[in-house]
């Protein structure tokens, strides 16, 4: 049986690097990082994220500040809000909550956060730098996978790693990180032909496409570490449950080790949005980033 690798308790250790992290900046250098949340509209599973993301930012001594807009906020609006907090100094990160109302154009409001405070690593500056192994806010998700990847694993040089899924958010990003991990990186998704036999020759899985326990145990080689992105609400006999991109059961029958679903991946994303934000911080103030 596959190992465990519980991402939760990972998690709570880096949140807990990241306090004494803050307590010796603000002592050393009178710096208090702080996040700024903004939210439009009324999605539920966003207003959840938002009020998580802005507890365990107070609970690790950061500033924390949230700014929930109306559905029908317009644009303009929206923007002129972001170059307000672009241009304040106490705010060190900004995340727009994603997805925003229809009306509204994403990709112009992530290119309107400053690169510097844009903790999310969605701008395509950081993209960009990321993609050229320069210094750079990378995106949360794919940076906690990475963690989980390396504390189990050690150094990942040389290991097949294929990624399912080609997302901005993850896919693409991940990818990226593992190629400057001397990883052999495969990109596969959806519509990629004979998936199974790509994913037969990863040594590391990062499934991360979005379908319900889609990758089945044989298609996983004996030993491998597999990284389940996947956060899907099913019904299953008349109750709701959540499920990963992994078929769990057969798949840690072969798996050396395993995220499950809940409690692996998903814990890691805000304990990286704030570790981002402390180096957000610490790169606008000019101050060395501490270990964390
Ligand atoms: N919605 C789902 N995941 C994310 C994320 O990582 N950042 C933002 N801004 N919105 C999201």
């Amino acid at each position: 049986m596959a190992k465990l690798i519980d991402g939760k308790a990972f998690a709570e250790g880096l949140r807990v690097r990241i306090g004494a992290a803050v307590a010796g900046l603000k002592s050393a250098h009178r710096l208090t990082p702080g996040l700024a949340v903004v939210l439009v509209g009324e999605d539920p599973a966003s207003k959840v994220y938002v009020a998580n993301k802005a507890k365990q930012t107070v609970e690790v001594g950061m500033n924390s500040w949230e700014h929930k807009l109306p559905a029908e906020t317009s644009e303009a609006d929206l923007l002129a809000l972001v170059t307000k907090l672009n241009n304040d100094p106490s705010v060190h990160g900004i995340l727009v909550q994603m997805p925003v109302p229809k009306h509204i154009d994403s990709a112009k409001v992530l290119n309107t956060i400053d690169p510097a405070k844009d903790v999310d690593g969605f701008h395509v500056v950081n993209v960009g730098r990321l993609s050229t192994g320069q210094e750079a806010l990378v995106a949360c998700t794919p940076t906690g996978c990475v963690m989980l990847a390396k504390h189990q694993l050690g150094d990942l040089t040389g290991l097949n790693a294929v990624v399912i899924g080609r997302s901005n958010i993850v896919g693409k990003p991940v990818a990226q990180l593992l190629l400057a991990e001397n990883c052999t990186v495969t990109i596969a998704h959806s519509k990629s032909k004979d998936l199974p036999a790509i994913v037969r020759g990863a040594d590391l899985v990062i499934a991360a496409v979005g379908r319900p326990e889609m990758v089945k145990g044989d298609w996983i080689k004996p030993g491998a570490c597999v990284i389940d992105v996947g956060i899907n609400r099913i019904e299953r006999d008349g109750k709701g449950k959540l499920v990963g991109d992994c078929d769990f059961a057969s798949c840690e029958k072969v798996a050396g080790s395993i995220t499950p679903v809940p409690g692996g991946v998903g814990p890691m994303t805000i304990a990286c949005l704030l570790y981002n934000t402390v180096r957000a911080a610490c790169a606008i103030k000019g101050v060395t980033t501490p270990e964390m």
